[in-house]
This record gives C-alpha cells, sequence and structure tokens, in this order.
C-alpha cells in the first residue's frame, strides 16, 4: 500500500497542481476534435489533460474504464483518476426530486432512495456523487428548492446524514457499491435574495449558525467526505474565497479535513462577483481558503505555479489540498483497484431492476401530499374517468438532476392508470400546452371531459421551470393552465388535480376550483403507477410539507419558525393598522409546513408531560394519543415543536425539535411519545454561544406546524 506522504513527495510541483483540477470526460476522450475550443480557450494543455485529479460527470462502465485505463498508462506515478457526478435523486431510476423526498418524512425511505442510488452509480464507474444537498431554503421563486428537503435546520439536518449514510453506508472502501457524498453548497446558497438563482446571500453570523448551517455540519458530523462550495457570497465574500467560512468554521472549528471542492467555475466567478482582478488571483484567493479542487476550469492549472515560485502561495497549501484528494482515492481502494464497482455486466442487471423501479414507486407515492380533498378521492371503481391536462401524458416528470434518467422509462399518468383502470378511462385530452393553448385544445377538453363522470387534470410545471437557474418571479400556474380549469369548471364535475411541480406554487385560480388537490412533485421513473396506487385507494397519501406554500409570492418569504416581531398580529389587533400584516393578504401561508391530508382522520388527546418543570440534567417526556378516527388505514406524521419564550436574543415562534410517522388502522390508537432535554433548547447567543437559558418554554404535538396543541414548561438549571 503506498503511503500518500511518500507518494506527494515523489510528485512535481506541476504534477501537484495538475491533481487539483477537475475536468469532463471530453477533455480526456481522444477522439473529441472540438477539444481544440476548450483546450485552447481555458489554456488546458495536453500535460495537465493527462495529470488532471478528476473527471466531472457519468459515462457509463465501458467509457468509464477506458478513461481510466488509458489515463493510467500515461500517469507516471500510477494516480487514479477520481469520477464524480451529479446523483441527486437516482441514476437510472430516478426517484422523486428531494423535496419531494423530505415531503416522506421517513428517513428510511430517504436513506434506502441514496443506496440504490448509490449503487447504480458505483456500478458505471461513479466515486463521488455531487450530493446530498441540503441548502435550507425559504423562497419558492428559488428554481433549486426542488432539490432540498426544506425549511427547518432540524429536519434538513436529519435528511442530510440519512442521505449520507445512503450514499456512504457503514464501509465506503470495503463496500463497492457505495459513493463518497459531497455535500452542498456550502454554504447559504438558498438564501440568495429574491430567489434569483447565483444572487448575493446576505445575513448575520448567528442566523448563518441557527438556520443555515446545522445541515451541512450534520452531514459531516454523519461521515461525509467531501464538501462543495457555494456560488453565493457569504457576508460580502464569495464563499469559494471566503477563508472564515472555509478555514476558520469547516476546517478548524467543524475539523473537517476531507475534499473541498468548488462549484462549477466558482474560482473564476471571483472575477465578475469584484474580488478579484483576474484568474491568478481568484486562484490564490481559493487555495487560501482550501480549496482543494476546482471544477471545470484551469485557474489553478494557469496560474498556481507562477503564485507559487513569486512566493504568493505556499507550496504547502498545495500540498494539503493534494494530500486530501490522494487520501479519498486512497479511502475508495483505487490505487488498487482504479476501477472499483465499474461493471458492464453489473450495469445491465442493476440499473432500472425491478426491485429499483418498486422502491422508486414506494417513494413516491409516500411524497404525495393530499392538499385538499372534498370526496373527490380516492377514486371509485366504476367511475367514468376524463383525463385532461399536459401532464396527462407526459414523460417530463423526473424533475431537474435526473442526467441519467430516461423519460421514455417512465410510466406516464395514463399509463399508470390505464393499467390499473383500462375501460374506465373514456377520454384522454391533453387541454394545453404548459404555457400555451389554442381554442381547439381547449374545446377537446371540454368534449373529453363530458363524457366523463370525474375530471382527473393533470398540471404543472415543466422541469426545465424548475433546479438551476430555474428560477421564476410568478410561481402561479400558467395562464393557459388556468384557462383550461376555467373551461372545465362549469361542466359541474369533480375535479381531481394530480399536480407536478418543483417548488410550493401560488395556488390561486387551482385550489378553490379543485375538488382534490393531490401533489406529486416531480414523481420520478415510476411516477405514473404510484399516482395511481394513490388516486385509487390502494396507498394512502401520508407526505407532509416541508415547505410552506405561500398564499401568494408577495409573502415570500413566508415559513413558519419565524419570529414574532414587536407588533404581531393577532385576532384581537387585526382591525387595527400598525401591527405586521399586510393591506391585501393574510401574513399566513396558504398551507403551512407539515401539512398535509389522508382519506382518513385522525384525532389528538390531550399531551400529557412528565413534568412541567425540567432541570438541565434530566429529559421531559411529552406523550400524546393519537387515534385513527376514519374508515382507512392510514399514517400520520405527528410532529414535536418548541417554543422558547423569550431568549436574549428574538427566538421562532416554533421549532421543530421531533416527528413520528406511524400507521394507524381504522379505530387504532398509539400513544406517541417524545423525549426533550436542555440539549434541544440551546441557541445562538448574542455573543454566538450555543446554550441554553433557564426560562418558560411551549411544546406543542399536532399534525402541522399550525394545528397542535400546546402545554407550558420550564426549564431550571
Ligand atoms: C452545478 C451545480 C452543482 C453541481 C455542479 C456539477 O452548477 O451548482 O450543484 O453539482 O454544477 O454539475
Amino acid at each position: 500500500m503506498t503511503n500518500m506522504n511518500t507518494l506527494l513527495e515523489q510528485m512535481t510541483l506541476e504534477e501537484k497542481i495538475f491533481q487539483l483540477m477537475q475536468l469532463t470526460p471530453n477533455f480526456l476522450s481522444e477522439d473529441d476534435a472540438n477539444l481544440t475550443g476548450p483546450l485552447a480557450w481555458m489554456g488546458v494543455t495536453e500535460n495537465m489533460v493527462n495529470n488532471a485529479g478528476s473527471v466531472l460527470s457519468a459515462v457509463g462502465a465501458k467509457e468509464t474504464m477506458a478513461l481510466q485505463k488509458k489515463y493510467m498508462e500515461n500517469s507516471r506515478l500510477g494516480i487514479p483518476l477520481l469520477f464524480m457526478a451529479d446523483i441527486i435523486h437516482g441514476y437510472r431510476t430516478i426517484f422523486p426530486v428531494t423535496l419531494a423526498i423530505g415531503s416522506t418524512w421517513d428517513l428510511e425511505l430517504a436513506e434506502k432512495s441514496a443506496a440504490i442510488a448509490a449503487k447504480e452509480s458505483a456500478v458505471t464507474g461513479i466515486h463521488v456523487t455531487f450530493a446530498p444537498m441540503v441548502d435550507l431554503v425559504r423562497d419558492p421563486r428559488w428554481g433549486r428548492v426542488m432539490e432540498s428537503t426544506g425549511e427547518d435546520p432540524y429536519l434538513n439536518s436529519e435528511y442530510a446524514r440519512a442521505f449520507v449514510r445512503g450514499f456512504q453506508g457503514e464501509d465506503l472502501a470495503g463496500d463497492l457499491d457505495r459513493v463518497a457524498a459531497c455535500v452542498k453548497h456550502f454554504a447559504a446558497y438558498g438564501a440568495a435574495e429574491g430567489g434569483r438563482d447565483y444572487n448575493t446571500v446576505n445575513m448575520s453570523e448567528r442566523q448563518l449558525r441557527e438556520s443555515y448551517l446545522p445541515a451541512y455540519k450534520a452531514a459531516l458530523d454523519e461521515g461525509c467526505e467531501m464538501v462543495m462550495t457555494a456560488f453565493n457570497t457569504v457576508d460580502g465574500i464569495p464563499a469559494t474565497g471566503n477563508k472564515w467560512l472555509m478555514r476558520n468554521l469547516l476546517r478548524d472549528e467543524w475539523g473537517f479535513d476531507g475534499m473541498l471542492i468548488s462549484d462549477w467555475g466558482a474560482v473564476g466567478e471571483m472575477i465578475p462577483h469584484g474580488v478579484a482582478a483576474d484568474g491568478a488571483e481568484a486562484a490564490q484567493k481559493a487555495i487560501e481558503a482550501g480549496v482543494d479542487m476546482e471544477m471545470m476550469t484551469s485557474h489553478y492549472a494557469n496560474h498556481l505555479k507562477e503564485l507559487v515560485e513569486a512566493g504568493k502561495v505556499d507550496v504547502k497549501l498545495i500540498d494539503e489540498s493534494v494530500l486530501r484528494i490522494l487520501k479519498l482515492k486512497e479511502k475508495l481502494g483505487l490505487f488498487e483497484n482504479p476501477y472499483r464497482a465499474a461493471s458492464e455486466e453489473r450495469e445491465k442487471e442493476v440499473l432500472l431492476s425491478g426491485e429499483h423501479r418498486a422502491a422508486a414507486r414506494e417513494v413516491a407515492a409516500k411524497s404525495f401530499v393530499l392538499l385538499k380533498n372534498e370526496q373527490a378521492l380516492p377514486l371509485r371503481s366504476g367511475q367514468k374517468l376524463a383525463l385532461i391536462g399536459p401532464f396527462a401524458e407526459s414523460g417530463d416528470i423526473l424533475g431537474p438532476w435526473s442526467i441519467w434518467g430516461k423519460q421514455e422509462e417512465a410510466v406516464q399518468l395514463h399509463a399508470g392508470l390505464a393499467a390499473r383502470l383500462g375501460a374506465d378511462i373514456v377520454a384522454v385530452a391533453k387541454g394545453c400546452e404548459i404555457e400555451s393553448a389554442t381554442e381547439e385544445q381547449l374545446r377537446e377538453a371540454v368534449a373529453a371531459a363530458s363524457e366523463a363522470d370525474v375530471i382527473v387534470l393533470a398540471l404543472g410545471e415543466s422541469s426545465e421551470m424548475s433546479g438551476e437557474a430555474g428560477s421564476r418571479g410568478d410561481i402561479r400556474l400558467p395562464q393557459a393552465q388556468l384557462d383550461l380549469i376555467g373551461r372545465l369548471k362549469p361542466l359541474g364535475k369533480p375535479i381531481v388535480v394530480v399536480l407536478f411541480n418543483g417548488r410550493p406554487l401560488d395556488l390561486h385560480g387551482v385550489i378553490e376550483e379543485a375538488d382534490a388537490l393531490l401533489e406529486v412533485w416531480f414523481p420520478g421513473t415510476e411516477g405514473g403507477n404510484a399516482i395511481a396506487d394513490v388516486l385509487l385507494g390502494d396507498v394512502n397519501p401520508s407526505g407532509r410539507l416541508t415547505m410552506s406554500f405561500p398564499y401568494s409570492v408577495g409573502q415570500v418569504p413566508v415559513y413558519y419558525n419565524n419570529y414574532n416581531t414587536g407588533r404581531p398580529l393577532t385576532p384581537q389587533n387585526a382591525s387595527e393598522r400598525y401591527v405586521s400584516k399586510y393591506l391585501d393578504m393574510p401574513n399566513t401561508p396558504l398551507l403551512p409546513f407539515g401539512y398535509g391530508l389522508s382519506y382518513t382522520t385522525f384525532s389528538y388527546s390531550g399531551i400529557s408531560l412528565s413534568t412541567d418543570v425540567l432541570n438541565a440534567e434530566d429529559t421531559l417526556h411529552v406523550s400524546v394519543d393519537v387515534t385513527n378516527t376514519g374508515t382507512a388505514a392510514g399514517e400520520e406524521v405527528v410532529q414535536l415543536y418548541v417554543r422558547d419564550m423569550a431568549g436574549e436574543v428574538v427566538r421562532p415562534l416554533k421549532e421543530l425539535k421531533g416527528f413520528r410517522k406511524l400507521l394507524l388502522q381504522p379505530g387504532e390508537t398509539k400513544t406517541v411519545t417524545f423525549a426533550v432535554t436542555e440539549e434541544q433548547l440551546r441557541y445562538y447567543h448574542a455573543d454566538l454561544q450555543l446554550k441554553s437559558d433557564a426560562g418558560e418554554f411551549q411544546v406543542f404535538v399536532g399534525a402541522n406546524s399550525r394545528d397542535a396543541e400546546s402545554k407550558p414548561f420550564r426549564l431550571v438549571k
């Protein structure tokens, strides 16, 4: 076994510098004639390519092994390439987008989805995935909310851990069907002003620590091997060159000594950010901040040598970065087996296997959130059904970041329903495009609906309207789809809206008109089957929102764990002018964090506390009896929130501190008990010390962040 320090000593300065470079496969494939373009433009030489440290993207086992073989033949010291790619919610078997997985409130399912994604990636030769993305999000205008698990620091932290466990497993070196995880985007990318991608992020260090940092830290505590920098500034300095963020906090305070990679082009973006005059200064700032690898640009390769020779950069910084990269390659066993799990044979058996499809179907069905239901669901057999809308027969249900998924392999809604209903589907009509409608399309939809007892209306956003650079200032459904609803409503038939989207939407013109509304997000490869499972009642929907649905985009940001303000709006002062409110809309979101309906109903008994005085070294037990008061078995997500009534700094009205998803048969009652400890009551004080205060608290237990019963208790120290 080669010692990495010994190997480092054998490397020339150039070899070290080029090891910090990540390129896309086309740079290394010999038959790509247009390489002269990027090679010339980026000043990338053959020597750099032959010594690059990593490849970004997945090209299948055969091509990956060929690239690695060719590379190793040229490598003077036999240092293998690291293959990395964006496997966010599945490789070939595409799971629902992460915001949907988050809506399952099922950590085991989340872990399972990541483990399957890891296995499918590993057999193609991928070593690292650029996931989990754990950016906290409060602004649905931002297209990448679909990649997050939502607006709560605690829940995001729990999911971050689950995804890392799924991707990496217990033994990354020994279990070749796992991949290293890379938590992103460090840090606070989800707080881009105006929800406009890549925009400025401005917040206090206390807000950063209280809300935005916990999930990254949780991923690292779970053993996540890598971190990716964010495009945005943090307190005026781009994250990729931010020494406080990357050295003081990430490496010194948190003790992270794994690999830190820039986001795509983020090193060079310090120039337009206005903190670097040129590529050399950008390279210097990034290496000084501790960025080990530069993704897809060549400022390190083109400038670090001269910076070292000019005495501007200490070669020790380069040695540190090279060593981190070599150690990850060593941990993955690449020096012994540069191909790791890559296998054409196993690709055939593993990718899109029946087992994986079944898992994707299960996760999807559990991710759907029933937002409204006035006796329209579940559909009853024998009902004549008209399936209408731009998503009735669409393969665009994989969502953003489904690069290696194939729409033609996805089960569309019509196929999923037809497999179960057959003759009951009496008509199918598109009714409109995503963003346009012809009079003929609208008429055809009305005609189709006229033959049916119930209309299933499949609406939503295209995947292009979400994801990276998919910011929207107006988060309503496109007018064409609202027009379609308007034409169908007068028929007086039950309308069941199935909504495909990657973000909370302004549901004006949709939710009032619908008799039922099922949020299915981008449900993935098995979407059509999973939706049929829920619409027909085989699966009782159990998803709960992890991001508030605003009443209007004018409220944004609107989130449940907000502060009270000095002039809170109350039922008593609602008619007064000088309170914190809007003149033209409510303060509260249309649908709150934690919200979701079921085909059954649940009741909560009164909360009982093991004590109402909690000593700092003790544990407070909070119990509640939950009963299924309906006629169908169903899963309820029992949620525990806490409020600190008075702190040294303002404290959120509620903070999620626990949840339990439990299955209840009709008439069944279960007692749910949560444990609350002093540690969970700690917060960042004005001096940024993380500690709790003795004092008054409230604990809430309920079905969502709005509908929850409370009881007081006191913490004594
Ligand atoms: C993109 C994304 C990042 C992704 C990377 C590689 O710009 O911001 O999340 O992992 O580039 O594709």
